[in-house]
């Protein structure tokens, strides 16, 4: 079938179904959802069999819904109506929470229904949910619901509000006063809750060291206390909180006084100077915040780094690596990479780039962190190395999974191998010499040109993945753990370094990796310090979450066929 995808943005959800409906084999094009005569061209120029919201923050437009059927998905259960549906999910601490895919109609939320499927809240971000939980529902809800809709018979339900188990309501969009911390007197698990209702947006906000800002990314610390409402430590980018009954790690702020120019960046970073009295803690065992962790199990060794939306700022990839080095001098032989439950790698923290002085010169300082990093997992000859990817990755945090030996993808997470979408980037971390290693050549300029989400299937087929698991990201950590720990135990073992070992001496003697690193640190040079600003523009818009004018002609089909159609 050919299906539009309407959305407010190409979305981590938006970009999630695009692939599983491609997968599928149906023919999908993407519009923003702008305004009305935009959407209306783009149905008129691509026809759709069915439209698919995702994603939208305005009705669909009446001339629209009544000619083709619109689908849209609703992250809330049947009867749940408005535009915060997961933060009152959150607040409300309702313990099964679901998704439901509707027809649009002329009021908003409340057509009929054609699938709705339900699942377990867990103690997490707004986000987090949204990126697993809802995105994996909605997923299955819209195959299930095009399916239907391409059978033909299938009469989808009036939503009957009025039977004794309908849970789901109209509510309001939510406030700020309806998230606001009363540090005197929410204990730590109410204020997690605020902050995770709001994150990552709107945020929650507060006011920190006199400082006016939005807080997110908050972690429960099972150990510390003090006077509710002090900052009573700093760890790395991060702030600890006194709550009544214990304290909260805030891990990203976002100054309140000039709403235009501020975007998030780690709450550490945001507070500066007022921070210069307040005592870096150690990290203690048991709940407490830490972006970089290390397990050993069964000659296995583990490395954990959450890093906030995937980000890796310079001196995160150096203690990174530094933790990466510290892992490869144990007694133990094969180190599994883990990256985060939400992200394995968004690649350069763009955030702080832009919060710099000079951003070219962070930029530089942040890739070529990036570059040490990749080059001593590829170069590591004493253990196997494991990628295993629990969350999405885009950009550099792509390739520098393939950095590994092998790579371990949780199925439904969403690759962007790709950074030309980043106002040209040329991209380093090895790429040039990672992806045509798997891919081919012809595949990888394939790739990068391409510039589209690709599901795990796709990477499989195309060498980026050796292996794809299923389950949560818990049930993949322990499932890749198993294997690993098979691995460190397999007599072939050595063997293995050693073929490693040749290949890698075989490729270094065909090209040195230092001259894949001097080719694209050059190209870099000009993205940062050249003429063209458009990597600068590009990435001040991106962190600032400034609006598209127009779709993308790499996701918006309907537009590039006009366009060849008319020879422009
Ligand atoms: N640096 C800083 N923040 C980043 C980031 C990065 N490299 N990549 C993603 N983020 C942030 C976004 O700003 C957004 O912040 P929010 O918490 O305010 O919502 C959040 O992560 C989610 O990103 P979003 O773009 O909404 O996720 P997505 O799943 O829709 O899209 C990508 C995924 C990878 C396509 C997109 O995030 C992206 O292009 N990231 C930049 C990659 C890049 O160019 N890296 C630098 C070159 S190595």
């Amino acid at each position: 079938m050919r299906i539009l995808l309407l959305t407010h943005a190409f979305n981590s959800l938006a970009q999630r179904l695009f692939v599983a409906l491609r997968e599928h084999c149906h023919e999908v094009s993407v519009e923003f959802d702008i305004n009305d005569g935009v959407t209306e061209d783009a149905v008129a120029m691509f026809r759709p069999d069915i439209v698919v919201a995702p994603f939208l923050k305005r009705a669909i437009p009446e001339s629209v819904w009544r000619k083709t059927v619109c689908l849209v998905v609703h992250p809330g259960i049947v009867g749940d109506r408005g535009p915060s549906a997961l933060d009152w999910a959150i607040i409300d601490g309702e313990r099964e929470w679901g998704v439901t895919v509707l027809q649009a109609d002329a009021e908003m939320d409340a057509g009929d229904v054609w699938e709705s499927l339900t699942f377990r809240m867990r103690i997490a971000s707004k986000s987090s949910l949204y990126r697993n939980e809802v995105a994996e529902a909605a997923e299955r809800a819209v195959l299930t619901a095009v399916q239907r809709f391409s059978d033909g018979s299938f009469q989808p339900d009036p939503q009957d509000l009025t039977g004794p188990d309908v849970r789901g309501r109209l509510r309001p969009a939510m406030k700020q006063s309806d998230r606001t911390i009363d540090w005197q007197a929410d204990e730590t698990d109410q204020v997690i809750r605020n902050i995770n209702s709001g994150d990552g947006r709107p945020g929650v906000r507060d006011t920190l060291l006199g400082l006016p800002v939005w807080v997110y990314d908050a972690h429960a610390d099972d150990r510390l206390t003090g006077q509710p409402g002090a900052v009573i430590g700093r760890r790395e980018g991060a702030v600890c909180v006194a709550t009544v009954d214990g304290a909260v790690w805030i891990g990203q702020a976002r100054r309140r006084d000039d709403t235009q120019s501020t975007f998030k960046l780690p709450a550490a970073l945001v507070l500066g100077d007022r921070l210069d009295d307040v005592p870096e803690l150690p990290v203690h065992d048991g709940a407490t915040w830490r972006d970089v962790w290390y397990e050993e199990r069964g000659g296995v060794g583990a490395l954990h780094f959450p890093f906030y939306n995937g980000a890796m700022s310079a001196r995160q990839c150096d203690r990174l690596r530094a933790a990466f080095g510290e892992a490869r001098r144990r007694d133990t032989r094969v180190i599994v990479l883990f990256g985060g439950p939400d992200f394995w790698s968004n690649g350069m923290h763009l955030g702080v780039i832009e919060a710099a002085d000079s951003p070219a010169d962070e930029s530089w300082l942040t890739i070529n962190a990036i570059d040490d990093l990749v080059h001593d997992v590829i170069t590591t000859d004493d253990h196997l190395t494991i990628a295993a990817m629990q969350g999405n990755a885009g950009a550099g945090g792509v390739f520098m999974a393939l950095a590994a030996d092998r790579v371990l993808a949780r199925n439904g997470l969403v690759l962007n191998p790709h950074y030309k979408g980043m106002g040209n980037l040329y991209g380093s971390e090895y790429w040039t010499y990672l992806l045509p290693r798997r891919a081919g050549t012809e595949n990888a300029e394939a790739v990068t040109q391409a510039r589209l989400p690709m599901g795990v299937a796709e990477a499989g087929c195309l060498g980026l993945i050796d292996e794809r698991l299923n389950g949560t990201a818990a049930e993949f950590r322990e499932q890749v753990m198993e294997r690993a720990e098979a691995l460190a135990g397999d007599p072939a073992l050595p063997q293995l370094l050693g073929d490693k070992a040749q290949r890698r001496a075989a490729d270094e003697a065909e090209k040195p990796l230092v001259s894949y690193r001097k080719d694209e640190l050059e190209r870099m040079r000009m993205n940062f310090y050249g003429f063209d600003p458009s990597y600068h523009v590009a990435r001040s818009n991106f962190i600032r979450d400034v609006p598209k004018s127009r779709t993308p002609l790499t996701i918006a089909a309907h537009r590039r066929r006009a366009g060849r159609a008319s020879g422009a």
